[in-house]
């Protein structure tokens, strides 16, 4: 048996636009402390248009295109997002409204997807987090249960960009790893299930 850990690949969203997001620092910090066998690409929604169903058409609008292609390729997702009015921040609404076309059979249908909210609020954009889970759910991809990741106070623990609760942050990189599991066991299931197919079973 091989001792190399099966590698997987994850495309990291942040559900901030902004210079100095905290979401985006966090989920750049999960980028590099992340195990070597989880390779994520931080993919920015800044060039994602506004959703407009009469666009939604061919040839595909080229950023619309790249964003669904990647989602595509990538064994998984991780959203690390803010919360804005107790709900989804727009510009993440909006490239997830991009992704989950074609409706049912989108680039998210039976995707792994992972979710963590920061925010400098003590609530930690919980409310935003329960209603992206539902958003996903309408996709059909499918959500990595485990503790669910709620960063409180997230300006209080950065020093510039380096995160100062280590204890935190061990918590919060073990979300990396259920992604990781879900994504293998859903591999182990599909070749089993192709296997089945050959042999008529
Ligand atoms: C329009 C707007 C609405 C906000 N609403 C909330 C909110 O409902 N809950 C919350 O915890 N923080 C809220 N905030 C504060 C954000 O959590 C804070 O600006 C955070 O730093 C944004 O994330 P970022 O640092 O990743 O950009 C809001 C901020 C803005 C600009």
């Amino acid at each position: 048996m091989s001792d190399v850990a099966e590698a997987v690949r994850i495309v990291g969203i942040s559900g901030s636009l902004r210079k100095a997001s905290f979401n985006t620092l966090l989920l750049k910090l999960l980028k590099e402390k992340a195990a070597p066998c989880i390779l994520i690409e931080v993919v920015a929604l800044d060039h994602i248009p506004l959703y407009n169903e009469d666009l939604d058409r061919l040839p595909q609008i080229p950023e619309v295109a790249e964003f669904r292609n990647k989602i595509s390729a990538s064994d998984g997702v991780l959203i690390v997002t803010p919360e804005y009015n107790h709900g989804v921040p727009g510009v993440l609404k909006n490239a997830l409204d991009w992704a989950s076309c074609p409706a049912f059979n989108s680039c998210f249908k039976g995707k792994s997807v992972s979710i963590i909210s920061s925010s400098p609020a003590f609530t930690g954009g919980v409310r935003a987090q329960y209603q992206l889970r539902e958003v996903l759910v309408s996709m059909y991809a499918h959500l990595v249960t485990g503790p669910e990741v709620v960063v409180a106070n997230v300006n209080s623990k950065f020093a510039g960009n380096a995160y100062t609760d280590d204890d935190g942050l061990e918590f919060v990189l073990r979300t990396l790893q259920l992604l990781r599991e879900q994504i293998l066991l859903q591999r182990a299931v599909s070749v089993v299930q192709k296997d089945h197919a050959y042999t008529g079973g």
